[in-house]
């Protein structure tokens, strides 16, 4: 079986962000390689490793599995799961901990931005991320891993301890490759169009959120941070907060830089952030649509369910091949 996975952890509501870079991508994925088996995951045991709130983070793991439906995810070659139902991905954790090095994790740029942040003294947790998340892929030997820009390095890590494993115990796993999305793979901040849109930072006015009423998305993409040129003209380092615009345009229209560009050549930004916030605005408000009808029914469970037994009986036997090679058996 060719499998793709990805994951999404659900520490708050995901963004446009998460939408265009991730979720949005795996249905055009689902659409293009149909001879692969698609692994989807709330990563929940992710969600916990810096402080949060224990009745959201419940409601948050529901809501994650929703909207990944929502996107239009097909469910014929789609297991979707939650991750901590799933054991062997903390078994795999604690595993491959003892392959990682201190050095490799402190070199991790999400660790350091998000240890910066930590008040009260940074969780072990929040260093070992990656190595949960390389668990998370070699568990069920993927082939590929969309994921957006920002997780590249983590997946280059992933593929390193593959690699040591292998050398180290024989050949146990499959050396994952990164698959980035063309467009899209990293939506910035609307008020600070230098730092990524990102659900766990404190920054409402700059982050549209999916589920949040349709007239805050068209307000917030009107008041996003644009410069003084008045110019639509794609350029990432002397105009980052138009060129996020139109990069966000792209993803939802199917449109090229150039094409856009060409179409506002006479507009000013005003016009340019109406018609976007129409287009962000009818495309979040079907999926708001369709999550309605989900998040409540039968069907979300029955899914989930079904995949949480899907993905036990690959684990369950990686697992225990893992331990038979490392020697977790009895002489
Ligand atoms: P996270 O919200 O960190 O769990 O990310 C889930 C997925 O969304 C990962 O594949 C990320 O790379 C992707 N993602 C998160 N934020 C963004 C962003 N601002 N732009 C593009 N992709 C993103
Ligand atoms: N770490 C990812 C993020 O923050 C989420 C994630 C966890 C993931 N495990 C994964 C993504 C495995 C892809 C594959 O975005």
């Amino acid at each position: 079986m060719k499998i793709i996975l990805s994951g999404i952890k659900p520490s708050g509501i995901p963004t446009l962000g998460n939408y265009i870079g991730a979720l949005k991508n795996f249905v055009s994925l689902q659409e293009e390689m149909k001879d692969f088996e698609f692994f989807v995951f709330v990563a929940d045991l992710h969600a916990i490793t810096v402080p949060h709130d224990v009745e959201e983070l419940r409601q948050n793991i529901r809501s994650v599995a929703a909207l990944y439906l929502a996107s239009g995810l097909s469910v014929d070659n789609l297991s979707l799961f939650v991750q901590s139902e799933v054991h062997e991905h903390a078994e795999l954790g604690y595993i491959l901990q003892t392959i990682s090095y201190m050095g490799e994790l402190e070199r991790m740029t999400q660790y350091k931005d998000k240890a910066k942040q930590q008040k009260s003294g940074i969780p072990a947790a929040l260093f070992n991320y990656p190595i949960l998340m390389a668990a998370d892929i070699l568990l069920y030997d993927a082939q590929y891993v969309p994921v957006g820009e920002d997780q590249k390095q983590h997946l280059e890590l992933t593929r390193n301890l593959a690699e040591r494993f292998n050398n180290r115990y024989g050949e146990t796993f499959v050396v994952p490759e990164v698959l980035v999305t063309k467009t899209g793979a990293k939506i910035m901040d609307l008020q600070d169009p230098l730092k990524k849109m990102d659900k766990s930072a404190n920054n409402e006015k700059g982050c549209i959120f999916l589920l949040e009423p349709i007239d805050t998305i068209k307000k917030k993409i009107k008041s996003s941070i644009t410069d003084s040129e008045s110019k639509i003209k794609y350029s990432k380092s002397r105009k980052p907060g138009i060129s996020n615009l139109i990069t966000i345009y792209s993803a939802l229209t199917g449109l090229t830089y150039t094409a856009i560009e060409k179409k506002y050549e006479n507009a000013g930004y005003g016009l340019f952030k109406n018609d976007l916030a129409d287009i962000v605005a009818n495309e979040i408000g079907i999926l708001q649509e369709k999550y309605h009808k989900i998040i409540n029914s039968k069907m979300l469970d029955d899914i989930l369910d079904m995949g949480k037994a899907k993905a036990q009986a690959i684990a369950q036997k990686k697992i225990r091949e893992v331990y038979n090679k490392v020697g977790l058996t009895r002489g």
